[in-house]
């Protein structure tokens, strides 16, 4: 099995590679307020993580990276324009440590530049071998779907006061973590994978992602701002039901649930996220929160094991890069 430095640098080449297929993207110039926003966006940065999962998926059936190049590109293009469009949602000024699109320009500009790069992502299909294109349309079309069911779940959980830990893992199934099944599956089909390890592909990168999210969660509110590029607290002052503030609410007892109702209903201030974030620590969310994405990513890791034949050192560095995840601080 690689050791941790090879598995290290090995995802930094296939980082590499994507930065560099979309530095390629060749855009036209004009309109510039709709594709400088766009070279702007794609150019700040991001983890590239997606598309990492779809060339390691290549590579976990037995295929070069390169193979999985369309569809790692699409869910890349995917997920920023998604992000364009949930930034303004959010109303959330930074992104990757930097000013996010609506900001920079204004909300029609993000709304448009977004539409374009949704369309950029499934331009990336088209060299596809043809055969497989049926598939990755019904692929990328069901996900993308339900990216939209999980934004608005996020949207009407806004502000509501009570939401279920099972109400909360179907919106971050939603809105996240099939996305990256996606990315496993699209990988897989490229590869001419059997239809029961397509399957097994996409739970793993499904449950990474919750995990995945839940990590994003606990950042919001514990990340170093520095390095997490997003404005802190970010999700208290919009009032979102994370797995921190849906936990709260399900462990706390009574006066603690008024508090945090309370805190919530104010309205913005500094102290609103210091108390907030006081009460979260009183009831160790941190600590129920890093048990529950162990537990997430064992799911994730028996998944992957049910794949039979499947490249060891691909398998190990899926595993490598899923334990990454939920240890990230950007
Ligand atoms: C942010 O995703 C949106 C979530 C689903 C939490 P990433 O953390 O992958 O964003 P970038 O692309 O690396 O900036
Ligand atoms: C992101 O969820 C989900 C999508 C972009 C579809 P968040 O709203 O938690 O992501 P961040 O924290 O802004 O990156
Ligand atoms: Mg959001
Ligand atoms: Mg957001
Ligand atoms: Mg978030």
């Amino acid at each position: 099995m690689s050791d941790n430095t090879e598995i290290k640098q090995h995802i930094a080449i296939l980082q590499h590679l994507v930065h560099q297929k979309v530095s390629n993207l060749d855009l036209p110039e004009h309109p510039v307020r709709l594709y400088e926003p766009i070279s702007y966006f794609m150019g700040i940065g991001g983890k590239r993580l997606r598309p990492v999962l779809a060339l390691l998926s290549a590579e976990l059936f037995g295929h070069e990276a390169a193979a999985a190049i369309p569809s790692a590109l699409a869910v890349e293009l995917f997920h920023n324009f998604t992000l364009l469009h949930d930034d303004i949602m959010d109303n959330a000024p930074l992104r990757r440590g930097k000013q996010t699109v609506h900001e920079k320009y204004d909300t029609n500009v993000a709304i448009l530049s977004g539409d374009a790069l949704m369309v950029l992502a499934y331009q990336q299909l088209l060299v596809a071998a043809p055969e497989q294109l049926p598939a990755l349309l019904k692929e990328i079309n069901k996900v993308a779907l339900e990216v939209c069911e999980g934004q608005q779940y996020d949207m009407d959980f806004q502000g509501r006061e009570r939401v279920t830990t099972e109400e909360y893992m179907r919106m971050i199934k939603l809105k996240t973590s099939v996305l990256l099944g996606a990315a496993m599956k699209m990988g897989a089909i490229q590869c001419g994978a059997q239809p029961t390890d397509q399957q097994h592909a996409y739970d793993f990168g499904l449950y990474t992602g919750l995990a995945f999210q839940v990590q994003d969660d606990l950042l919001d509110v514990f990340g170093d701002p520095e390095k997490f590029g997003k404005k802190p607290g970010g999700d208290i002052l919009a009032n979102k039901n994370t797995y921190l503030r849906v936990k709260a609410m399900e462990i706390a007892d009574q006066t603690t649930r008024m508090a945090l109702n309370s805190w919530y209903a104010a309205p913005d201030s500094e102290a609103k996220v210091l108390e907030v974030t006081h009460l979260f620590r009183s009831l160790g969310i941190r600590e129920l929160a890093e048990k529950e994405m162990e537990s997430l990513l064992q799911q994730a890791f028996e998944a992957l094991d049910s794949i039979e034949g499947a490249d060891k050192q691909a398998k190990a560095k899926l595993k490598a890069f899923a334990q990454y995840l939920i240890a990230r601080e950007e």
